[in-house]
């Protein structure tokens, strides 16, 4: 990324075709096949300028070359697959539940050892960058927006060969900057706040190291992780309005986050914005901004929370996050997410009038708490 283009500038400048007469978006770039003879020959392996366009923009902004994947799993499953047989994998005990799925998924064939640590177990995060091979930090961590101490354990030193990934997904480039802070890798979902809109799936993949690079390339080809056509397009026409709808939607989520933790019917507000919250000061220190999720345990337990849901009328009761539409779950409920406390809501913020989001919620909240 040009260092003198603010990122607000970069995200609509960038990735686009600048030769006379060609239009000013990439269109959308329906190959698989191209006349041989020229630089690709078939999109797979060789790539496509839909494509590319997106991964112009990404590796502008985390500071590194990127490769667009199918989903962020696709994404996560190509850092995974750099691993020699026999490595092990450090993974944080709050953790995307794919990853951790992937994780145990490969320990249960064999294929590597498995250790869980507490996102916030700096000094053991410290230790284990000497004998992991992979270490793979969430930060702010789903769902309980843990952050870690990044900029720490990136400076700790690590094995010889070791990855050290982290999937950036709830910060996104725009709040903070892995490769920047030392990791090997910096991945996100690009079905969330890179597309905006709920409408595609996507990952991104960025490094600094040429070889690591070619790793995943390869593993891109070879599993056949490619990103859609359509998909593509939509992620280049949705990352365009990515800081505008970051800073509406995380001045929305600070205000709610206030609130909800001084509602009645709510216990405990988690907001990496909120002194209260375990990890402010390592949010403060490495985080341009708080982000947009909020994750709140409503009074009453699971039904109560049940109740929250099926009663909002403008937020939706939906999964995922990071898009214009502000969406609330029930995490308890998701496969591999039972640990979690029963009420535990997480509240994805969108881009709506705050007034609005709120008069929703502190309705819902208010109502009488079922038997
Ligand atoms: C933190 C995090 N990482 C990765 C993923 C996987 O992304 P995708 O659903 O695009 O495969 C998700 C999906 O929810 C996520 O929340």
């Amino acid at each position: 990324m040009d260092t003198s283009a603010s990122v607000e500038s970069w995200l609509v400048a960038a990735g686009r075709n600048s030769t006379p007469g060609s239009p000013l978006n990439v269109p959308l770039y329906p190959a698989s096949n191209f006349v041989l003879g020229g630089q690709r020959a078939y999109a797979r392996g060789d790539s496509t300028p839909g494509w590319e366009a997106l991964e112009e923009i990404v590796g502008g902004l985390d500071g590194g070359s990127s490769l667009l994947f199918a989903s962020g799993m696709a994404a996560v499953a190509a850092v995974f697959e750099q691993l020699p047989t026999g490595s092990v994998i450090a993974l944080p005990d709050d953790c995307y539940q794919g990853a951790t799925g992937l994780a145990r998924a490969g320990e249960r064939r064999g294929r590597w050892t498995v250790k869980r640590l507490a996102t916030t177990d700096t000094a053991g995060w410290i230790k284990m960058c000497e004998v992991a091979d992979l270490i793979w930090l969430e930060s702010p961590s789903n769902p309980l927006l843990n952050v870690a101490d990044v900029d720490i354990i990136c400076a700790a030193p690590r094995k010889r060969g070791a990855i050290l990934g982290v999937d950036n997904t709830f910060a996104t480039p725009l709040n903070q900057r892995p490769l920047a802070l030392g990791a090997d890798v910096a991945v996100q979902s690009a079905t969330k706040f890179i597309g905006g809109h709920s409408d595609l799936l996507g990952g991104v993949v960025s490094v600094r190291d040429a070889n690591l690079l070619a790793g995943l390339q390869e593993a891109r080809d070879l599993a056949g992780a490619t990103p859609g056509t359509l998909e593509a397009f939509l992620a280049v026409r949705g990352v365009r309005t990515l800081a505008i709808r970051l800073e509406r939607a995380q001045s929305n989520a600070m205000v709610l986050a206030e609130k909800l933790s001084r509602h009645p019917n709510v216990s405990l507000t988690r907001y990496p914005g909120l002194a209260s919250h375990p990890t402010y000061e390592a949010a403060r220190r490495q985080l341009k901004g708080f982000g947009t999720i909020i994750s709140f345990d409503v009074r009453g337990g699971a039904a109560a929370a049940d109740a929250v849901c099926r009663g909002l009328k403008l937020i939706q009761h939906a999964t995922s996050l990071g898009a214009v539409e502000s969406t609330i779950e029930r995490r308890a409920c998701i496969h591999g997410q039972e640990h979690l406390p029963p009420s535990l809501l997480r509240l994805s913020v969108g881009i709506e009038a705050v007034d609005d989001l709120w008069a929703d919620l502190d309705r819902v909240l208010r109502q009488p708490i079922p038997a």
